[in-house]
């Protein structure tokens, strides 16, 4: 049976740093996809993007998806904020929605200087980016958390979650 946490939400939702605590949490380890694909390509996601373009990072997603389906079965995913537009994240475990307004999101991205992130470097997509989104990870969705709750607070509950109770 495939038990799997697949974490998804848009840009600045705390994916990785969720999967990082609920990693260990679970006594599991965190694969993510965008650090995967970095580590594969000893480029970062920008570089990718700029070199190859989006399309071929986008086919790299469904790689990584793919690989998961068929080889992991009790790990964290921590996925890219565009993945559930091109797959269908509930064929690879239980999916939890990190949720936050737009806003709140747009504030963690700017703050978080390490990570630039070449969709986010256009400003005046990026709402409409989240608008074209939303649905699609609220149709993905087992469960939807709210994203600005603490980091142990959505760890603890998602762990609760699988743990059934
Ligand atoms: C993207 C989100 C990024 C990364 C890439 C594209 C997107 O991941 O995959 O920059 O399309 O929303 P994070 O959601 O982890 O920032």
């Amino acid at each position: 049976m495939l038990n799997n946490i697949i974490l998804i939400g848009f840009m600045g939702a705390g994916k990785t740093t969720i999967g990082r605590e609920l990693a260990k949490l679970c006594d599991s380890i965190l694969l993510d996809s965008d650090k995967v694909i970095e580590m594969n390509h000893d480029m970062s996601v920008n570089e990718i993007f700029n070199r190859y373009g989006e399309e071929y990072f986008r086919q790299c997603e469904i790689k990584f998806c793919e690989f998961v389906r068929n080889n992991i079965k009790n790990a964290v995913i921590a996925s890219g904020g565009g993945l559930p537009m091109r797959y269908d994240l509930r064929e690879l475990g239980s999916v939890f929605y990190l949720k936050a307004p737009l806003e709140a999101l747009i504030e963690r991205v700017e703050e978080d200087r390490d990570t630039l992130r070449p969709l986010f470097s256009r400003f005046e997509i990026v709402g409409d980016l989240y608008h074209s989104r939303i649905n699609r990870y609220e149709n993905q969705a087992d469960y939807t958390l709210n994203a600005l709750d603490s980091i142990s607070e959505i760890s603890n509950k998602i762990y609760s979650y699988m743990k059934g109770y």
